[in-house]
């Protein structure tokens, strides 16, 4: 763990320089609006350890994968989201000395990112080695108002000397992924547009032929005053810059302000890229850096309305939550449905910027609760449009009859994994997005996404785990054989139980689906039956047989289910026996040691007891979490907030609390050791998850909003808003009561603590707290 983060309600801040953490410093405080996104890189150049990340939405190259021995059904590539053009680059140089904060002495340094108003600021005092001492200030954001636009203002003080100051803005498209498997360069030059204060490359993406182009357009001034300036002009190879020297007196400051813009051919025809570039550049310019900063923050501050969670009495904690709240804010807005969730966001290259089982299993209830009912929608959207290739998918590895399994890792639909044990063993995955379906319409109620929408990907998926079983003579059940579950420390296991239960739970959920269909959408659902060849009788009684005859993995003498069959076979020595030093065990042990530990990376057994917990009473829970928490070392990202909501719910307030921390500083403290090359953004989805559905008790049933908040001790309030079916509530807990305030015309019944509560529109309610009974 690293603990050098100032903890503040409202910013993340790193009070001095600490180089060796620039990697760590750079993925916190990432900016992105959801179409662009970047690392806190900074201006001027800099020779420490630094990842530099720019990132387009959508825009990424199918890298030539590396295995040791290829298989047949791995697929051909690997999409990766591309470090993009660095646009915000400024070199400066004072007489013949370029400012490097390598190589200078620095002083009074600090970089913060202000979280409330969605900017990044950074103010130094630089001695180069001949003793001239500068000051730096600077400040950037990437708008959320124009998401093309970014904008960055950088000011150069001289405090102890007179001299020559060289600025050289520059735009760099000449820039490779760190993670490229071969070492290539993926961006090409198409045009080239510059002049003095202005200008363009278009690049295009090597095989996938995507165009972005980027822009740059500044302005300097001396003291505060706009001045004019000349400037030479250097154009290289997908590089262009203006170098302009001025002089410095001492005392005096000197600013750019530097506009940067981004399209892609996602957005815009190729033929009018650099058009709409040099356009949407100039009305930005026109505006002013004041102007679209004002804007940018008022959108923030909007924003946060809906979003944000107050804690009282724990900074900690507070700034926890809001950074997990930002960054997710930051990476997907869900205004285009061909975007989603890629597990490092724009803070880094790590999981190539593609989708995984994480935006169903932890993303989707954040944005259903805190968005407009469309964001959460366009989640969905995206996978239907990936269905066919799922179906493709599916029969690459022998399935047939449209049995679908949607990819591990993809960008447009096709498989980019290509670890056995993971590709085609990690199948839960299909599972994960099946309830993201439940979830969606259990929250909102829109039962008419299932025609035709939720229930083509239900059958396509019912259909795969009904091929996926088979039936054991011995056992006389239904067995699922060579699958690897959450929990990636075991892989090629018979009968993971999450995913038996999930593939059971789909297949029940799919004829649940059709029941509804078939009375309120009979017409369509016929059409839907011949699109796909659906031989309903038989189909359905085949997977009921399935759903019947499912084996579960149990142990009777400690009335347990099984994470897999002969768990129980392994030495179960306690996880809190494993040395500091050799934590993070993936970071420490062979592989081979790992696979043979009892030790889980993430909630897997209880994964499921999240899921389907209405099916499980307390008792069970309670035994489940007690026989695999202290086997469990949380080395996946996505581990802690479920162990938050189930003890939570059993009412372990010290271990939720623990788990909270754990999740919601994950990256700020950097319990993995991993931050450097990027934040754990769709496990911030879990802690909002662990926040208000293990706090707050939230839960939906029988399409009833339900709460049963508790208070962790060390806390002496909290709120949070939820959105749900357009009503707006505010939940407020303190150490006495809860008060639930309705803040829309419409009312609304729910439960509170099992009683059912009736709350009228702009209308309140309060009951007195209730505290955990069996605290630990
Ligand atoms: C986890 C997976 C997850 C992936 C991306 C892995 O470490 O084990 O469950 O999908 O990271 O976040």
């Amino acid at each position: 763990m690293k603990e050098y983060i100032i903890h503040n309600g409202w910013k993340i801040i790193e009070d001095k320089f600490h180089p060796e953490l620039n990697k760590i410093t750079e993925s916190l405080m990432s900016l992105g609006n959801g179409r662009i996104g970047h690392r806190a890189n900074f201006e001027e150049k800099f020779t420490g350890e630094t990842l530099q990340g720019n990132y387009v939405a959508g825009v990424y190259y199918p890298d030539k994968t590396r295995v040791g021995w290829w298989k047949n059904g791995y697929p051909r590539y690997f999409a990766k989201v591309l470090n993009a053009a660095n646009w915000i680059g400024i070199d400066v140089k004072i007489g013949n000395e370029i400012l490097d904060l390598n190589t200078a002495k620095v002083m009074d340094f600090r970089r913060e990112l202000n979280m409330q108003e969605g900017h990044l600021n950074r103010e130094f005092t630089a001695e180069l080695p001949s003793g001239k001492q500068l000051k730096v200030v600077t400040r950037r954001f990437l708008s959320i108002v124009n998401s093309e636009i970014g904008a960055l203002t950088y000011t150069i003080t001289a405090l102890n000397f007179s001299d020559k100051l060289t600025l050289t803005p520059y735009l760099d498209f000449d820039i490779r992924n760190e993670d490229a498997n071969y070492d290539e360069k993926f961006w090409d030059e198409v045009e080239v547009n510059i002049k003095p204060g202005e200008g363009y490359i278009t690049a295009e993406v090597r095989k996938t032929l995507f165009h972005v182009c980027t822009g740059m357009k500044f302005n300097i001034l001396r003291n505060g005053e706009k001045i004019t300036w000349s400037a030479d002009v250097e154009n290289r190879t997908k590089f262009i810059a203006n170098i302009i020297a001025l002089n410095i007196a001492q005392g005096e400051s000197i600013t750019i302000e530097k506009f940067g813009v981004n399209v892609s051919s996602e957005n815009f025809p190729k033929e009018e890229l650099m058009k709409s570039a040099v356009n949407l550049l100039n009305t930005a310019f026109q505006k002013g850096f004041t102007q679209l900063a004002s804007e940018h923050t008022m959108a923030w501050l909007e924003k946060w309305k809906t979003s944000d969670i107050i804690i009282e009495g724990d900074v900690a904690a507070q700034q926890g939550i809001r950074f997990n709240i930002f960054q997710l804010q930051q990476t997907y807005t869900g205004e285009d449905e061909r975007l989603n969730i890629g597990p490092k966001g724009f803070t880094g290259e790590k999981y190539g910027g593609s989708t995984y089982w994480d935006t169903e299993a932890f993303c989707l209830p954040f944005y259903l609760a805190t968005a407009p009912v469309q964001v959460a929608r366009n989640l969905l959207i995206y996978r239907h449009k990936h269905l066919q290739k799922a179906i493709e998918n599916g029969a690459i590895l022998g399935f047939k009859q449209g049995a679908a399994l949607y990819p591990m890792v993809t960008m447009n639909g096709e498989e980019c994994h290509n670890e056995w044990e993971i590709t085609f063993e990690e199948i839960h995955r299909n599972g994960a997005i099946a309830y993201g379906i439940f979830d969606y319409v259990r929250y909102t109620d829109d039962w008419e996404y299932l025609a035709p929408y939720g229930f083509e990907v239900l059958l396509a998926i019912s259909r795969f785990w009904a091929q996926r079983v088979n039936w054991s003579v011995e056992r006389q059940k239904y067995v699922m054989l060579g699958v690897t579950g959450p929990n990636e420390y075991e892989n090629n296991v018979s009968n993971n139980f999450h995913t038996n239960r999930i593939a059971q739970w789909t297949l029940r959920y799919t004829l649940e689906v059709i029941e509804y269909l078939r009375e309120k959408h009979l017409l369509q659902y016929n059409g839907l039956k011949e699109k796909w060849g659906f031989n309903e009788a038989a189909e359905t009684a085949n997977w009921l047989n399935i759903i019947q005859k499912m084996h579960l993995p149990f142990d009777e003498k400690r009335n347990i289910y099984l994470q897999q069959d002969g768990f129980l076979d392994k030495d179960l020595i306690k996880a809190d026996g494993i040395p500091e030093t050799e934590r993070p065990i993936n970071q420490h042990w062979s592989w081979d040691r790992i696979l043979r530990s009892p030790y889980i990376k993430q909630a897997d057994t209880l994964q499921s007891m999240f899921l389907f917990e209405d099916e499980y009473d307390k008792d069970t829970i309670e035994r489940h979490f007690d026989f695999y928490e202290p086997l469990t070392v949380h080395e996946s990202s996505l581990s802690p907030c479920i162990h938050t909501i189930l003890a939570s719910a059993i009412g372990r307030g010290k271990k939720a609390y623990e788990m909270y921390l754990r999740t919601a500083r994950l990256d700020l403290d950097d319990y993995n050791n991993d931050t450097a090359d990027g934040c754990h953004i769709t496990s911030m989805g879990g802690t909002w998850m662990a926040f208000v559905k293990g706090f707050g008790g939230m839960r939906v049933r029988n399409g009833r909003l339900s709460f049963a908040p508790i208070l962790p001790e060390k806390w002496n309030a909290y709120s949070f808003r939820i959105n749900f079916r357009d009503t707006i509530l505010e939940i407020n807990v303190n150490k006495q009561a809860v008060r639930i305030e309705n803040l829309s015309d419409k009312e609304l019944t729910l439960t509170l603590y099992d009683q059912p509560q009736y709350i009228g529109g702009n209308k309140k309610t309060e009951v007195q707290l209730k505290h955990n009974e069996n605290e630990d």
